[in-house]
């Protein structure tokens, strides 16, 4: 076989990256552009020594799970990569996506993987959406016969799939609200009719970066952030009056701005040019404080539906101690500190802490304390905090996709909790996790899949230990 051949195959599942596996003659495929149960003409593109990468060409016989998908640009963008699969096939795939984990990663033998818990509003789900200017758009097959036209226009909008070099040009998005779509349109036109440049890479210039919108789904409360290069007060100060006009909804406008070569829409400065800077947002009676550039569980309605899964699984006592190690913004501290005597979070970003030392004292909580350090060392050698607090009986982790590091897992351990509550965004690492955790003493009870994002192959799992 070679590159450029086309091969027919049946698609039997999802892989990751938006991608699928066929097997045909002993030889493993990668299918993109397709789903499971479709039969495709595929074309090779990439041979490997255990697989061989393909791009379907042509759908002979669609797959039943196939439904429209809403999106105009579905197939180009890398937002969602599944919307032409059923939601329910969406879950069960998950699904087995875990039990895979628990089972090949974590050496589990029939664990116990509940049903994932989908989430309601399949569409709009996002309070938080990253757009980013390009100078020159991506060009889909149909536009390139028009590229003298449009080609020479700035972007803003999101990457095409694996590529961080490209732009698609957004014009409708149903991630986070038809509103937002619309400010994104807003602003490129603005930007095009003042002619602002926009930054590149290669050439270390230009204004313009990101665009970052955040909507509390709870409050109606809208934040945009233009991410810019230089501090140029009349450009923003223009933009602002003309939003604000156009979109009454927006309650806060500020200006990130960031010198640095990496595309990461973050600024060493903030400027606010309307309203209070930050946006609130509610999860269950909470209410907290969301800056710019405040990390914050992207899923309003399902981070509830995950921290009462932690919390039930918990069987929080009122005189539970309980850690809450990679705390973050504290939203899971402050989202159970009502039921226990006290929690201590942990978390290595500095703005994390402030953010929630502020949001416990605007819940008026008093019973959470937060420290700052990375946990390897606040666990070991930086740990006189020990003394100042009873042991826990319950540590809950929501560590990063790499999952929790060995030393930490032994420090854990060391701490002898009754109860851990492991939330992940990777099961693969947390199924590793929780090998090391079974085989010293604790037993897995239980794995609660949670889609946070639905047309995504991301899926948050709570996992529930006991000390034998
Ligand atoms: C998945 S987030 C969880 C945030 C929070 N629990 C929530 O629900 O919003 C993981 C957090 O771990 C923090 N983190 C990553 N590595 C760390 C380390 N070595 N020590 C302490 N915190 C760390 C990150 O800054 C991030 O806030």
């Amino acid at each position: 076989m070679q590159k450029g051949d086309e091969v027919i195959l049946t698609v039997e599942s999802l892989a990751g990256e938006g991608k699928t596996i066929a097997r045909q003659d002993g030889m493993v495929y990668f299918v993109e552009n397709a789903i499971p149960g479709d039969t495709v003409r595929a074309r090779v593109w990439k041979l490997q020594k255990k697989y061989t990468e393909a791009r379907a060409v042509e759908i002979l016989a669609p797959s039943s799970l196939r439904v429209q998908p809403r999106c105009k640009h579905f197939g180009t963008c890398g937002g969602c990569k599944w919307q032409n699969l059923a939601y329910e096939s969406q879950l069960q795939f998950k699904h087995r996506q875990v039990v895979d984990a628990f089972t090949r990663v974590g050496g589990f033998e029939n664990p116990d993987i509940q049903p994932v818990l989908g989430c309601e509003d399949q569409y709009f789900y996002r309070n938080k959406m990253e757009f980013t200017f390009s100078e020159y758009r991506w060009l889909t097959d149909e536009e390139m016969k028009r590229e003298e036209e449009i080609g020479k226009e700035i972007a803003l909008g999101l990457h095409i799939p694996q590529r961080w070099d490209k732009v698609l040009n957004l014009e409708e998005c149903w991630l986070q609200s038809e509103m937002s779509a619309r400010i994104v349109n807003t602003v490129r036109e603005i930007c095009k009719v003042w002619n602002l440049s926009v930054y590149s890479s290669h050439t270390e210039s230009g204004y313009l970066r990101h665009l970052v919108i955040r909507e509390g789904k709870r409050t109606g409360e809208v934040m945009v952030n233009l991410v810019t290069t230089t501090d140029w007060p009349e450009a923003m100060q223009n933009m602002s009056s003309l939003l604000v006009k156009h979109f009454p909804e927006i309650t806060t406008i500020v200006n990130n701005i960031t010198s640095r070569r990496s595309m990461v829409a973050f600024g060493e400065q903030e400027k606010v040019y309307y309203g209070p800077g930050f946006i609130t947002e509610k999860i269950g009676e909470y209410t907290f404080r969301v800056s710019a550039n405040s990390f914050f569980q992207t899923n309003t309605l399902q981070a509830e539906r995950l921290y009462n899964v932690a919390c039930n699984l918990a069987g929080l006592q009122p005189n539970d101690v309980v850690y809450d190690l990679y705390s973050g913004t504290g939203t899971i501290a402050i989202y159970l500190s009502h039921a226990v005597e006290r929690v201590i979070g942990i978390e290595v970003v500095e703005s994390a802490i402030i953010d929630a030392e502020q949001n416990a004292e605007l819940n008026r909580i008093s019973n959470c304390y937060f420290l700052q350090g990375d946990l390897k060392d606040r666990l070991t050698k930086n740990s006189a905090w020990l003394q100042d607090h009873p042991r826990p009986s319950i540590i809950v982790v929501d560590p990063p996709r790499s999952g929790i590091h060995a030393r930490v897992i032994d420090q854990i351990i060391k701490l002898l909790p009754e109860r851990i509550v492991y939330v992940s965004c990777n099961p693969a690492t947390q199924a590793r996790d929780a090998r090391l955790l079974a085989d010293r003493g604790y037993v897995l009870h239980v794995v609660q899949p949670v889609d946070m994002f639905p047309h995504t192959d991301h899926i948050e799992t709570v996992a529930f230990f006991t000390r034998a």
